[in-house]
Formats: C-alpha cells, structure tokens, sequence
C-alpha cells in the first residue's frame, strides 16, 4: 500500500490539481488510511498499538511526501511562469502608429493662429441654428429670393442645419459691449446645404465667419486683412482681387480671388489666373441695428472664407468629397509640419 502510494506521488502525478487529488484519496475521509484507524476498535488490545503505529507511520510518509512535491510543482510552476514572462528590453520597439489632426483642422488652426495674433477672438457657435440667426438677423426674412442661395436642411420650421456661418455674427454682435473696445472674431466650423454630391460639392462643408466693428473701419481694412491672410496661407508672392459681388447682410458686398501662380511686377494683368476663395464685404446697416447696434456710429467688415477650398486650392486636391472620406491613405499625405 505504501509503496502503491508513493509512486503515484512521485511519478504519475504532475500538476498541482492531481496531487491534491491524490492527497484526498489516500489520506482523506474515505481513504484507507482513515478506514484502518476506524477499524481500530474491533481489533484486540495488544493489535490496536502495532497497527496504530503502522497506520500513523503511513500516513506521516505520505503526508511528507505530498508536501516535498507539492513544493517541487509549485517552484517548476514558478519556474516557467518567470520564463514565460521574460522580457527582452533589447529587442527593437513595434513603432506606434502616429495620427495627425486632419488636413481641414490644420487649414483653421493656421487661420485661427494668424487671427488670433491679430487681436480677434474665436467662437464657436451651434450647427443646428433657428432660422432667425441663420437668416433673419442676416437681413434675409422669410421671402427673400436670396434664401434660394443657400438650400437649407429644415428639422422644424424655426430650426434648421446653419447653411453658413454668419449667424456667429449676430450672435456676437448681440453680446458685444462696446465700451470694452472693437469686435473682431472668428468663427469656423461645419455648415450643411442640400447640395447634390459632386467632385466639387459637398452637402457640409467649413467656413471661417470674420467679422470686426469699430468706428471708422473702411473697405481698405478688410482688403489688407484679406491679402495678409492669403500671403499666409499661399506665399507673399500671391496677389488677391476683389470684384462687386451680392449678400444680403453686406453692403457693399465683394467676392475675394486669389492668385493661382506668384505675382511679380512683371507680371502682365492677362497671365494671371484668379480663383475665387471667399465672400466678404461691409456689414449692412439692418444687420447692425437687428442686434441693436447703432449703425450710424459702428460699423465694419465680415467674410466668410471656405477652407475646404483653401485646402484644395493649396493641396491640388481634385474632389472635396475626399476630405470626409476618411481614407488614411489620403489624410496621411498631409503630415505636419514642425
Ligand atoms: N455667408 C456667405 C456664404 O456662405 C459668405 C459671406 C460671409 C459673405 C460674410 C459676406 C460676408 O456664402
């Protein structure tokens, strides 16, 4: 029986779960050793010490023998878990995958970067709008033939997808005090216009408002600050050009080209081509007195400029709908600088 026991500890026993197993059977309840020592009663006086003592001897034995190898698995288990765990610090690193902001976001943070040295301020207004701030505030009530300009994404009546992002004007304007010194503000982000998808059309898009309202601010401020930004944003050697144009909420009201190639004094006017990038122009006096703002002492400029074009124009990108594709293989082309 000893024997027996032994060997099925030492060799057919390689896992923990099985030792103590095995521990159960022979020395447990049911096991024989506990059988022998039940039996001990109806055995005679001078058998009850003698098998006793064999019985007891056994079951230390056993017991001893379990413990050293329980101790043997429980190292060897250790043992491969330190090796399985092992850590080479010399192999070389899997190189993380690195994201950049995308190429419209890098187009108004510039934008943002360069009208913020400028002293504007830049808000953020909502994309679901009420008609009042997307049209009414900006001179365009209910009947105007002009609100076929912008096909508008209705969720009620009231409330609609902004088609632009003029309403930031009027809402900066209504919070504006004066007191406190011109306004001038940014405002980018998505606007939306039931526009059929297209390579050049795409029912949501960017824009960057600009508006600024002081005293005595003239036509000859927005045309500087217009050419400051497209000398940022294309080189200094590109030239911009206004021509008459029609908003409702400006008067007079321009449309702004830039130069597609550089200009230089030899330039001739006939070999330059021009690409249209923004709408801009004087704030309307009713947009000014709508947000209560006395016309006849403030006044200013405002535009609107799309980066989706920017980027376009800056990048040769052939088809705006690739900006909301989201397709790594074209966001990746635009990594960024510094
Ligand atoms: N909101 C006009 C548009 O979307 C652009 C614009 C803004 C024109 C500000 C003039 C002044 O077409």
């Amino acid at each position: 029986l000893k024997k027996q026991a032994l060997n099925e500890i030492k060799d057919s026993v390689d896992n923990l779960k099985e030792l103590n197993q095995v521990r159960v059977n022979w020395l447990g309840k049911k096991g024989p050793i506990t059988e022998v020592l039940r039996g001990m009663k109806d055995l005679s006086a001078e058998e009850r010490p003698k098998v006793g003592a064999i019985a007891n001897e056994l079951r230390d034995k056993l017991a001893d023998a379990i413990s050293i190898k329980q101790a043997q698995l429980e190292k060897a288990a250790l043992q491969a878990q330190l090796s399985a765990e092992k850590l080479d610090v010399t192999l070389p690193g899997r190189p993380l995958k690195q994201g950049q902001p995308h190429v419209l976001q890098q187009i108004i943070d510039d934008l943002e970067d360069q009208f913020m040295g400028m002293g504007y301020q830049v808000l953020e207004g909502p994309e679901v709008e009420t008609d009042k701030f997307n049209f009414e505030m900006m001179n365009l009530p209910k009947d105007h033939p002009a609100r076929d300009m912008q096909d508008t994404f209705y969720i009620t009546p009231e409330i609609l997808m902004r088609t632009q992002t003029s309403p930031m004007q009027a809402r900066a304007m209504v919070n504006h005090d004066f007191t406190k010194g011109p306004l001038k503000m940014i405002s980018p982000g998505r606007v939306y216009r039931r526009d059929t998808d297209d390579a050049t059309h795409s029912h949501q898009f960017h824009q960057v408002e600009g508006l600024v309202l002081d005293k005595h601010i003239t036509m000859a401020d927005l045309k500087g600050t217009l050419l400051a930004v497209a000398h940022q944003l294309f080189g200094d050697d590109h030239d911009i050009r206004l021509r008459p144009s029609y908003f409702p909420f400006t008067e007079p009201s321009v449309e702004v080209d830039v130069s597609w190639g550089p200009v230089t004094a030899d330039t001739k006017p006939e070999d330059i081509e021009w690409i249209e990038v923004l709408g801009a122009g004087m704030v309307h006096p009713n947009v000014l007195r709508m947000a209560g703002i006395d016309a006849d002492v403030y006044g200013g400029f405002a535009f609107g400029l799309g980066p989706d074009r920017f980027a376009m124009l800056k990048y040769g990108v052939e088809d705006i709908r690739n900006f909301y594709l989201n397709d790594v293989r074209f966001l990746e082309q635009f990594t960024q600088r510094g």
